[in-house]
């Protein structure tokens, strides 16, 4: 017999909202940033990989405010207690997933500010410059470095993000046990 939903602690309406909307933006930002890296490769420089890249890096660079403010949440609200049945092995494992899924959500965008810094390229969408990044020389060299990267990376968060949603899944269909429905 399937064990019944159990209730607890939500996290608040807030910082719901921000987490649904951050993961779309990232798993669009993925998807958007290897279309857009695809066609360079390929050396397309047609409207439509121009306007990848313009939305990409605005999107990209808007992320940064959204995290400063969800770290802000965080530390206001602080985090709802977990149900009582989950171990302290699953909840340190929990803990340690998350902290890499913030280091990368933060290093990976300004990675990429960084790169459109030095090499520069920091127009985005309507023709708009985005700020250069403080103290990061214009040197295209440098800027290559920094987006390989910045790739890189990106792939790793968008593995950390299949583990996390695999981990919520799971809450949501086998443990039946309401963690999911705190984020929901
Ligand atoms: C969470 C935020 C971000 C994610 C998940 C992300 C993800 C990605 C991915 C997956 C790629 C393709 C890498 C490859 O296959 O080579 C890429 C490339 C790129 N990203 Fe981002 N990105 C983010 C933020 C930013 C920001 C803030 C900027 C700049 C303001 C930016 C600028 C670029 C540029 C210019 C490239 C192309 C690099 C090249 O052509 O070599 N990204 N990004």
């Amino acid at each position: 017999m399937r064990p019944e939903i159990r209730q607890t602690d939500k996290y608040p309406l807030s910082w719901r909202l921000l987490h649904w909307l951050m993961a779309v933006m990232i798993v669009g930002l993925l998807i958007v940033g290897l279309i857009m890296a695809d066609r360079a490769e390929a050396n397309i420089w047609d409207d439509l990989t121009n306007i990848l890249y313009a939305w990409h890096k605005a999107l990209g660079f808007s992320i940064i405010f959204l995290l400063i403010l969800r770290i802000l949440l965080r530390r206001r609200s602080g985090v709802p207690a977990y149900p009582s049945h989950v171990s302290p092995k699953l909840l340190f494992i929990a803990h340690q997933a998350h902290t890499v899924l913030y280091t990368l959500m933060i290093v990976v965008p300004l990675l990429g500010w960084a790169g459109v810094t030095a090499y520069p390229a920091l127009i985005t969408i309507g023709g708009y410059n985005l700020p250069a990044m403080p103290f990061v020389p214009v040197n295209e060299d440098l800027a290559k470095q920094i987006f390989n990267i910045h790739g890189w990376l990106a792939l790793a968060l968008g593995a950390v993000i299949i583990a996390h949603i695999a981990g919520g899944l799971k809450h949501l269909f086998i443990d039946r046990d309401g963690v999911f429905q705190r984020m929901w």
